[in-house]
């Protein structure tokens, strides 16, 4: 797994990621609903872009990375936003344990899972959901990568995994060449009268 300063590099000289695209708010307007009162959570955030996306959308949004050249960008950019911030987070090495459980209705990872520990931050962030909370991972898939690239994305087992996390729903929007994964936890149990 590349360590911080690998990512830091990229990010010292200028460079981002994938720009996030109009057909791709379009599909979080779409598929989450409004995000005013609720909270969200964007792992490995880079420079906030999508981060912000959803702090547009109405989401009170926190953005965690490990590279601290990444965090400076992205609270730089953004630092005009009341309801959006980003902290510095190792999310294999600190994991999730720091981060409110159950306080998020959204989690967010964007071009992000191929690189982290998978078992231990699903787990980590199913914990920090609300119930009936929602986690979307958006990702290029290994199997249709170059020869040599094909680390930057999920190889089916892994998507297999995922989905067998015990979720109450999966679903899959394609987008372009990503996947995008919509897994949503059950809701709490409601109590009936008889
Ligand atoms: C390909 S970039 C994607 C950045 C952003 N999500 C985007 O869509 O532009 C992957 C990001 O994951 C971060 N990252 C990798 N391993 C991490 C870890 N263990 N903890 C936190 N962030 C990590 C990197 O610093 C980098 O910013």
């Amino acid at each position: 797994m590349p360590a911080a300063d690998h990512w830091n590099d990229h990010y010292q000289q200028g460079k981002g990621f994938r720009p996030v695209a109009e057909a791709e708010v379009e599909l979080l307007t779409e598929h989450l609903g409004p995000g005013t009162g609720r909270w969200a959570l964007d792992l490995g955030c880079g420079t906030g872009e999508y981060a912000a996306a959803l702090h547009g959308l109405g989401f009170t949004t926190t953005g965690v990375d490990f590279s601290e050249v990444a965090v400076a960008t992205a609270q730089d950019r953004h630092q005009d936003r009341d309801g959006l911030d980003f902290q510095l987070v190792d999310v294999d090495r600190d994991g999730l344990g720091l981060l409110p459980t159950g306080g998020f209705d959204l989690i967010t990872c964007r071009l992000f899972l191929p690189f982290a520990d998978l078992v231990p931050t699903i787990a980590g962030a199913r914990r920090l959901l609300v119930p009936g909370g929602q986690l979307l991972v958006t990702t290029p898939l290994a199997e249709h990568q170059r020869a040599g690239w094909e680390s930057i994305g999920l190889r089916s087992a892994s998507l297999d995994l995922l989905r067998s996390f015990g979720w109450a729903a999966t679903v899959e929007y394609p987008l372009d060449d990503l996947l995008c994964l919509l897994l949503t936890t059950h809701p709490a149990l409601q109590r009936t009268r008889r």
